[in-house]
């Protein structure tokens, strides 16, 4: 069958639950015809896009889906756990979950140019996805998290940001459902679909994960400092009404030490460095002012509660001249 790729002008942009519950019952409608009694397979990340889809697919056809989370080890901390609760459990999908950490960290050791870390984590990211279809009898359909964006942009722009793409010799038949729906609008469904708040007004979080914020090379000490010291990050903006108001905000720890002191003896460790931007279209990018109490407590926090940081900066460029990431 061949999908749309153009939306209709005279579309509305679904901003209400009514518009939603709509835009559900016709798409549940077109993925049952599309699909009929076959099996689809999807790569759920846990991302905005992924789970929506993931949704969707689960109220249209069921356990026909096979949702496949592949945790690369570099998921930011009780991710991976929430895809298992909320799709595992909560919506009794059929779910893979392949922890793949030693795999990825494995072949991350050691290499700390950021294009070669990105280049592993992709590559690999397709082999295990690959590994897990190839075990599956009977897959006719792979589903995807595509946006309209996405479809826009095809130019490439969003092709290397995403986990590398799907092996090309993969002969599936695409279902991309919310292919016509601008960012907003995939939120506005997720919602209505009764997915958490939390993951549906998720901030953008890279394909790589903390690959891109463990910079240089990876260690699995450092990876677990930054994973802690990013919790506390988001614990905090949660706590103090920032969550929704930054677009995006996260810690980056590089590969250097710098001399501290602890319980008055000497007390090396690495700085924990905090970013937080708003931006609309993340070509360029402002920065959030953080009250200073609130930095002085993340900073308490941080020092107090993760091992190996014993320092806390703050990074005060705009995209340009800075980029989002560290890398
Ligand atoms: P930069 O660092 O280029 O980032 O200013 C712009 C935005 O893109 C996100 N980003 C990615 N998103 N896969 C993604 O899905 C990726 O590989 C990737 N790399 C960067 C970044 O987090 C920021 O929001």
């Amino acid at each position: 069958m061949e999908l749309p790729n153009k939306r209709p002008e005279n579309m509305a942009r679904i901003n209400t639950k009514e518009l939603a519950d709509a835009f559900i019952a016709e798409q549940v409608k077109e993925i049952r015809a599309q699909v009929g009694d076959k099996k689809v397979l999807l790569a759920l990340s846990g991302g905005v896009d992924s789970s929506v889809v993931a949704a969707l697919l689960i109220k249209a056809i069921g356990k026909q889906l096979v949702c496949v989370h592949v945790n690369h080890g570099l998921m930011r901390k009780g991710e991976s756990e929430q895809v298992i609760e909320v799709f595992g459990k909560e919506l009794d999908a059929n779910l893979i979950y392949v922890d793949a950490t030693d795999r990825f960290l494995d072949l991350l050791a050691g290499v700390a140019e950021p294009e070669k870390k990105r280049k592993i984590i992709g590559g690999e990211f397709i082999k295990v996805f690959d590994e897990e279809a190839s075990k599956l009898k009977g897959i006719s359909f792979l589903a995807q998290g595509t946006i309209y964006p996405d479809i826009l942009e095809s130019d490439g722009v969003k092709a290397h940001h995403n986990v590398g793409g799907l092996p090309e010799d993969m002969e599936f038949e695409l279902v991309e459902p919310v292919r016509l729906l601008y960012k907003d609008e995939v939120r506005v469904v997720g919602e209505a679909l009764g997915l958490p708040h939390a993951m549906v007004y998720r901030q953008p979080f890279p394909g790589p994960g903390l690959g891109v914020r463990c910079l240089g090379a990876i260690t699995r000490d450092r990876l677990h400092a930054l994973r802690e010291a990013d919790a506390i990050l988001r614990e905090e903006f949660d706590k103090n009404g920032l969550a929704g108001k930054v677009w995006q905000y996260f810690i980056a720890v590089p590969d250097f030490k710098s001399v501290g002191v602890r319980d008055g003896k000497r007390y090396e460790g690495w700085p924990a460095i905090i970013r937080a931007v708003n931006t609309t279209d993340a070509m360029s990018a402002t920065i959030e002012e953080i009250p200073y109490a609130l930095l002085h407590h993340i900073t308490a926090r941080i020092t107090a509660e993760v091992d190996g940081i014993n320092r806390v900066l703050l990074d005060l460029t705009p995209k340009p001249i800075g980029t989002i990431e560290w890398e």
